[in-house]
C-alpha cells in the first residue's frame, strides 16, 4: 500500500503493508533510528513520538492510520521547549545506556508543551507510561523541572 506520511515537516512516501506499525516505518523505511523498540505492546514508552502534538506509541499504532497527521520523531524534536528539555538532559546526564531515552525526551517534550508549570504529580502522569530499566527516574523528573524553570 502506497501513502505519504508527514514526519518532522517533510511529505514521505512509504510503500508498506497497511497494518505495519508506525515504529517500524519509522525505523526501517524512513531511516529514522532514534524512536526505539522495546515491548512492542504500547507499554514501556520506548518508541514514543508525536502525533498531532500528543505523545504517541508508535509500536502499535498502523502508519497507514496517520494520513495527514503531523508526526514528529526525536530527530525533528525543535523549538523552545525541546532545546530546554536536551540542554537539562545533558545538564543533569540523565541518560545511563540511553536506549529508553528518546521515549522519555519525547514524553517530557509534549508534557511542557501543555503545561509549562507542571507539578510533581503531573510529571508522574505523564511520564509513568515510560519506563527506565536503569532507574534514571529522578534524573528524568530534575530534568523536566530544570527545563521548566528555564521556559518560565
Ligand atoms: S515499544 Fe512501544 S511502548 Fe514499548
Ligand atoms: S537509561 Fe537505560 S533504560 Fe533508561
Amino acid at each position: 500500500m502506497a501513502f505519504e506520511l508527514k514526519i518532522n515537516g517533510k511529505l514521505v512516501p512509504v510503500d508498506a503493508p497497511a497494518d505495519m506499525p508506525l515504529l517500524w516505518v519509522l525505523r526501517d523505511l524512513a531511516g529514522l533510528t532514534g524512536t526505539k523498540y522495546g515491548c512492542g505492546m504500547a507499554q514501556c514508552g520506548a518508541c514514543t513520538v508525536h502525533v498531532g502534538g500528543q505523545p504517541t506509541r508508535s509500536c502499535l499504532i498502523p502508519a497507514s492510520a496517520l494520513v495527514g497527521q503531523d508526526i514528529t520523531t526525536i530527530e525533528g524534536a525543535e523549538g523552545d521547549v525541546a532545546k530546554a528539555v536536551q540542554q537539562a538532559w545533558m545538564d543533569q546526564a540523565v541518560a545511563q545506556c540511553g536506549y529508553c531515552q528518546s521515549g522519555q525526551i519525547m514524553s517530557a517534550v509534549a508534557l511542557l508543551e501543555n503545561n509549562r508549570t507542571p507539578s510533581d504529580a503531573e510529571i508522574d502522569t505523564a511520564m509513568n507510561g515510560n519506563l527506565c530499566r536503569c532507574a534514571t527516574y529522578q534524573r528524568i523528573r530534575s530534568a523536566i523541572k530544570q527545563a521548566a524553570a528555564a521556559l518560565a
